[in-house]
């Protein structure tokens, strides 16, 4: 394997949460997949993480020394946008453009000109700032939408180090891909990378098919798990890396006497009754309103479960500055509202919605507690949620109901209950599955849908991300014959992705 001087892990956020007090600024660790996987890789091998850490320059720097003393083991170093660059690259082009398109809601996309450009710009300033410190035997790793056109970038100010590129939300079909004005650019930003990882195997079925609509003058092969893309300055590996949990991490927290003591207090706050939980950041790709929906049916259908379940809702506060995000928040209100006026009974209501965040011993405990977990994204790239409460069932009593368009379930649906979410009537169908199941295919589910996401956690996915960057499967398997690239590949994994 290539000898790596320094990695360098380049996102969107830095892995802190910054906030002021009357003192000055104070910076808490982040949480969350990424800063899991990645902090003890750089812990251990030295390096640093380059990103923004959510202030603009308007909030002038007495920030800075609070960040220098942030990182643990690792340097932080933050890039820092103007207010307009914020606006323009990120509520803009990445959220108002790259986000709904990818996900398949071209309608709710706003291909502003402006947008484009902001992003080109801050992408560039992203790369400038990595560059002066790049050494050709660096590890750089570029994470998600935001930051695509990086590796180009870095390219064009001479960077020779092996790039690589993680994309945490779903590639879109062709057929929505195309509508993107920006499309051919895009894509060839993509391939400026020497290694490309997606979440599934559809994703990059979708890729491969856009490559080779949009530039069919490119020769695309097959090599043991990598599809591999040649370029004029060399070839393009695109493989499938499904991105884990810390297992270990929540299952241990869930399965402490703190997490038993804090579940039965909630179990005295919330009442004697079944918990479904869902828990999701605000956001309509989450199927939120669907999700809502389903539920009323089925207190309308099956009376069975008045006055016997509870559908907990949280919803995380998220991207308050995109108008579409707004307009959710209103239209969840008025829907829970509704729900609960029509059937809450002066002991009982069936939505706890929630409009916060939770700590992690009280997210661990929820976890644990709940019967099943509705997990019905209209589409996700990953959805860790689903992951993380399988983790956290400790006493395997719970249910997953998940979305067949949230790329866990290319992974997971063995054990769960998998629902079309655009189909409410099934999906309160499966509602009802879920509350009604027997205790022993409940465990026999919950067994195997653990065994699978502990077998493939986030040090697992980190792993095998790291050696496909450092040890390309071109220099490894020097020899064997390469066969055209079928589509239908699964990139090695155990099961269909
Ligand atoms: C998704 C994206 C991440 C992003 C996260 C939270 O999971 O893939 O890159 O950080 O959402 O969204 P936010 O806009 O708050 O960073």
């Amino acid at each position: 394997m290539k000898a790596v001087d320094e990695f360098t892990i380049v996102s969107n956020r830095l892995p802190i949460v910054m906030h002021r007090e009357d003192d000055g600024w104070h910076v808490e660790s982040g949480s969350g997949g990424l800063v899991q996987a990645m902090s003890p890789i750089l812990e251990k091998l030295g390096g640093r993480w380059i990103g923004w850490p959510g202030i603009c320059a308007e909030d002038g720097n007495g920030w800075y020394p609070a960040i220098a003393q942030a990182g643990a083991g690792f340097r932080l170093e933050p890039v820092i946008l103007t207010r307009a660059q914020v606006d323009g690259f990120y509520a803009g082009f990445s959220n108002s453009v790259i986000w709904p398109l990818f996900h398949g809601f071209a309608d709710r996309c706003d291909f502003k000109p402006r947008f484009y450009q902001t992003y080109d710009e801050v992408n560039t300033r992203f790369a400038e700032a990595i560059a002066p410190e790049a050494r050709s035997n660096d590890f750089l790793w570029v994470h998600d939408y935001h930051l695509i056109h990086v590796g180009q970038k870095l390219r064009t100010l001479g960077v020779d180090a092996r790039l690589s590129f993680f994309l945490h939300i779903p590639f879109p079909s062709a057929e929505n891909y195309t509508k993107l004005p920006w499309r051919e650019e895009i894509l060839e930003a993509m391939l400026a990378y020497d290694l490309v990882g997606l979440q599934t195997g559809r994703d990059r079925r979708n890729l491969v098919q856009c490559i080779e609509r949009l530039m069919p003058e490119l020769n695309i092969y097959e090599i043991g798990e990598m599809v591999v893309v040649e370029m004029p300055r060399g070839s393009v590996q695109i493989g499938v890396f499904p991105i884990g949990t810390d297992y270990g991490d929540f299952s241990r927290r869930a399965g402490s006497q703190a997490a038993t003591e804090r579940v039965a207090e909630l179990r005295r706050e919330i009442g004697p009754y079944q918990v479904l939980l869902g828990i999701d950041r605000l956001d309509y790709t989450k199927g939120l309103i669907e999700r809502f929906l389903a539920f009323e049916l089925a207190l309308d259908r099956y009376a069975e479960l008045l006055e016997q379940v509870v559908l907990f809702q949280l919803v995380i506060p998220s991207r308050e500055n995109v108008p579409e995000y707004r307009a959710l928040k209103r239209e969840l209100d008025r829907l829970v509202g509704r729900i609960n006026g029509r059937f809450s009974t002066p002991s009982w209501q069936p939505i706890r919605y929630l409009y916060n965040t939770v700590s992690p011993p009280d997210l661990c405990a929820l976890y644990r507690l709940a019967s099943a977990a509705l997990v019905t994204p209209l589409r996700d790239g990953m959805n860790l949620v689903a992951k993380e409460y399988c983790a956290c069932q400790v006493e395997e009593r719970g249910v997953l109901v998940l979305s067949e368009f949230a790329g866990a379930a290319a992974q997971l649906g063995e054990g769960a209950v998998l629902v079309n979410p655009y189909d409410i009537d099934a999906t309160a169908g499966a509602i009802y599955t879920a509350v009604t199941m027997a205790d022993d295919e409940r465990r026999r589910r919950m067994r195997a849908l653990r065994r699978r996401i502990k077998g493939s956690d986030v040090f697992w996915w980190a792993k095998r991300f790291v050696d496909a960057a450092l040890e390309p499967t071109l220099e490894r398997q020097v020899g064997t014959r390469a066969g055209p690239f079928q589509g239908d590949s699964n990139g090695g994994l155990p099961a269909a992705q």
